[in-house]
């Protein structure tokens, strides 16, 4: 069921905080001792709702050793209309909650609280937080050959400009157009994906795209990677589509084996929990829509006492 990991060159940094306490030389012990007993750790993800399932996808097939911890806030999603701080206060909220089942490291699947979220967060905790803008702005950089790049997005994200400066961060040559689609998001939720509608409003929202000169596209949220063979349709050929939770599976890779936390127990069944904040059965009959296996169970989580 699960695929082989694709070997890939050491690439640059991946998303984490930098830095770090030197170690006591007394310490080097207990920090060893806790290593090991971290790989076998789970690694929490979270989204606003069931879109980040494509990122846990990514993950299971990348790193399938791992067990994962999944939340989707599927009681206040969207977050893609609401503000910085309540996106920030969100993901502290989810972030604790993952705490509590002893994660090694977070995923923030999330395009929305990536994008306002994660600085705010990674100073916060002191587990390893990644995003997936960085690894998708990576890609699409090295995908570009016109040195024009689409991202589209939630409204958040595309206001936030997060793409653009991450993109000219890496290469000011590069032009950034981006778009905010929200209602890709509940049509794909709705299961949408074959209805003439969802044709209709790719070509609403992409045509300016399309008739433009990009040659790569950044699927900016979590969701649009569900839709992915109509956008690329509408598209064409020409254009190199990114889905960020491809390179984000990569950079956590590179993430735990630099910190010496990849789960090398292989053989071991990968064991997967799912949490959301609501509509559990909803949740879990999508979720076997995506994932590679049966989602057996979900979890109700009351996240506003975390
Ligand atoms: N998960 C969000 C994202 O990737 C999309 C759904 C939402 O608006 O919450 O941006």
């Amino acid at each position: 069921m699960f695929f082989g990991l694709r070997e890939r060159e050491a690439r640059s940094k991946p998303e984490v905080p930098s830095g770090g306490k030197p170690r006591l030389k007394r310490k080097k012990k207990e920090t060893t001792v806790n290593k090991a007993s971290l790989k076998t750790a789970p690694i929490g993800v979270f989204d606003s709702g069931v879109g980040g399932l494509t990122v846990v996808r990514e993950i299971v097939r990348q790193l399938p050793d791992e067990n994962i911890v999944y939340f989707g806030d599927t009681a206040r999603v969207p977050y893609g209309s609401k503000s910085k701080n309540t996106i920030i206060r969100f993901s502290e909220q989810i972030i604790r909650f993952l705490r509590t089942k002893q994660v090694k490291a977070i995923v923030i699947a999330c395009n929305t609280a990536s994008a306002l979220a994660l600085d705010a967060v990674r100073h916060e905790f002191d587990v390893p937080i990644m995003g997936v803008v960085i690894p998708g702005a990576r890609a699409a950089v090295e995908a570009t050959r016109r040195k024009k790049v689409g991202v589209v997005g939630t409204d958040a994200t595309v206001r936030s400009g997060v793409y653009t400066r991450v993109i000219q961060g890496m290469n000011p040559q590069i032009e950034v157009t981006e778009k905010a689609c929200p209602l890709f998001v509940p049509l794909v939720e709705e299961g949408f994906k074959e209805h003439v509608v969802t044709k209709e409003i790719i070509e609403h929202y992409l045509k300016s795209m399309r008739d433009g000169d990009i040659d790569a596209m950044i699927l900016g949220c979590t969701h649009y990677p569900l839709i992915r063979s109509k956008i690329r349709e509408y598209m064409g050929d020409g254009i190199t589509i990114v889905n960020p939770a491809y390179e984000t599976a990569m950079d956590l890779k590179i993430l735990l084996e630099k910190r010496e936390l990849a789960n090398d127990r292989s053989g071991m069944h990968s064991h997967y929990e799912f949490y959301v904040s609501d509509a559990a059965e909803k949740f879990r009959c999508f979720a076997n829509t995506v994932m590679p296996f049966d989602v057996p169970e979900t979890n109700v989580v009351n996240i506003e006492e975390y």
